[in-house]
């Protein structure tokens, strides 16, 4: 395992070489017409990342010129990728993302590192003049939001978040609907997040190694250096506080962020509470396979699901709800909306009839919506604006404080206190403890984690009460990766 010394970002060296007057408002380096190729570096080449080197080089005239990854295996295994899709011209590969930013030949990164990297690699990149796509949740902690959008805007970087779904027709074309009135107003909100998901196991001989060709010092950045548990080193970090948000900072951004925008992004809710466990895995993630929250967006009540356990022993498949496992249920005072992803319809109230279908492309179009604002120099086009997108991550933010800062309650205890007042929250409860019963699961053994009310102040947009100061809502970083105090 090779290790760089990492003492920071030095943005002297993007003066030097670029120019002092040039850093704020420039254009992308080499974009000068609506036509013109844009240059594209890639930063992060696990799944994701790699995903992206098809999605982005099958748009006209952009091309990816160089590789970043902390594992010189993935970021070759990303230069091969794009060999096998006819790229002529040669990828440069830089363990060190700083030498990938260093590059004069690049307009815009794509980041698909890690969460715990997110707001870092963003803010570094806007220092360098390059605009980016970060992928969501754009932050690992909600006070990563106001430093990446302070350096998006001093640098006048055009950022997208990689929540694709707002690009999607069906449910642009749903919302468009819902707008015109012709089936009432939203009433009430449900997100699901049904995933079949397996249990992670443990390392054998914990702490589990770094595979050989990783630079773990830059791979684990701002993250804290503590022993790794899980037995896979890539993608399980997802599970654990330190690098990740569970799944409901993994799957659910989509569909939280989804729910946000029918909602005429109203910003945070005041209040969000919720009850979930991570049951049945006895591994070494950290983070609930059952999460459920409640709070307000706007006027209107949201209950968003997340489920992550197979509906029964021997049975990989995820519950479904309304037919959904995973997207949300718009009700309206005159129909429904269920979809997600690829779309949806919408259904008369009792779910018998199909008033109209909205068929989608699953944001197909996010990239080159993307693109054209490089090209356009031009933001109120984009999207997955930065600014929204934080506040979206900042949802499954609280519900994980929330998760965190709980305390155990068994079924019946949530039955009678807190859940008690709400048909549709018991009606969950139902659902997930006769879900539970089939993996012998008693939840008056194996309790629930009832969170704690997380509260914001709406003038503020940040948290309140005895929360906002405790460790969790204020984690740490490691020496030499700190966020910039200044963009
Ligand atoms: N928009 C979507 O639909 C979607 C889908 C999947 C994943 N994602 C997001 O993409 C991101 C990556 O997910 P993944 O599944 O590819 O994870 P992954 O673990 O497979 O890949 C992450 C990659 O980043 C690399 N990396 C770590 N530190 C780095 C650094 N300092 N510089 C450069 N590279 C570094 C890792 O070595 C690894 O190759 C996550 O934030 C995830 O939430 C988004």
């Amino acid at each position: 395992m090779k290790t760089t010394h990492f003492s920071g970002f030095d943005r002297r060296r993007f003066i030097q070489t670029i120019g002092a007057s040039a850093l704020a408002g420039f254009p992308a380096l080499g974009v000068e017409g609506a036509n013109d190729k844009v240059r594209l570096g890639l930063i992060g080449c696990g799944g994701k990342g790699e995903a992206h080197l098809a999605y982005f080089s099958g748009l006209k005239n952009v091309e990816f010129v160089a590789i970043s990854d902390a594992d010189t295996a993935h970021m070759a295994k990303g230069v091969k990728k794009l060999e096998s899709q006819g790229q002529k011209t040669p990828v440069g590969q830089h363990q060190d993302y700083r030498d990938l930013l260093d590059r004069q030949d690049i307009d815009a990164v794509v980041i698909a590192s890690p969460n715990h990297w997110h707001a870092l690699h963003c803010i570094h990149a806007c220092q360098a003049g390059k605009d980016v796509y970060v992928e969501k949740p754009v932050t690992h902690k909600m006070s990563e939001s106001a430093p990446m959008i302070a350096a998006a805007e001093k640098y006048d970087r055009i950022v997208q978040a990689g929540t694709q779904n707002r690009s999607d027709t069906g449910l642009i074309d749903a919302l468009d609907f819902i707008q015109s009135g012709e089936i009432g107003k939203i009433t009430a909100v449900r997100g699901l997040c049904y995933r079949n998901r397996d249990s992670i196991g443990r390392a054998k001989n914990p702490p589990l190694k770094p595979p050989s060709t990783v630079d773990y010092n830059l791979w684990l950045g701002p993250a804290l250096d503590l022993p790794l548990l899980r037995k896979r080193f890539h993608y399980d970090w997802h599970w654990i506080w330190n690098t990740g948000n569970g799944d409901i900072g993994n799957q659910a951004p989509h569909e939280l962020d989804i729910i946000s925008w029918f909602l005429g992004d109203p910003g945070l809710p005041a209040q969000m509470n919720s009850f979930g466990q991570r049951f049945v895995w006895d591994d070494a993630g950290q983070s609930p396979n059952m999460q459920t929250l409640w709070f307000e967006l706007g006027d209107v009540p949201v209950i968003f699901e997340l489920n992550d356990l197979w509906i029964k022993p021997g049975t990989n498949a995820a519950p479904s709800y309304k037919g959904t496992r995973v997207g949300m249920i718009v009700t309206c005072e005159g129909g429904e909306f269920r979809g997600g992803r690829g779309g949806g319809n919408i259904f008369s109230l009792d779910g018998k009839n199909k008033i109209q279908k909205f068929p989608g492309d699953a944001g197909n179009g996010h990239a080159q919506n993307f693109i054209d604002a490089v090209r356009s120099r031009n933001s109120d086009g984009l999207h997955g604006k930065l600014a929204r997108s934080t506040q979206t991550a900042a949802l499954s933010h609280l519900a994980n404080l929330s998760h965190r800062s709980g305390s155990p309650a068994t079924g019946k205890e949530l039955r009678e206190g807190a859940l008690a007042s709400s048909p549709d929250l018991l009606e969950v409860l139902d659902r997930q403890e006769a879900q539970l019963d089939r993996w012998s699961v008693d939840t008056s053994k194996t309790p629930y984690i009832l969170g704690s009310d997380v509260t914001v102040d709406p003038s503020t947009g940040k948290l309140s009460g005895e929360l906002a100061n405790s460790p969790l809502a204020n984690p740490q970083y490691r020496k030499g990766f700190t966020l910039p105090e200044k963009a």
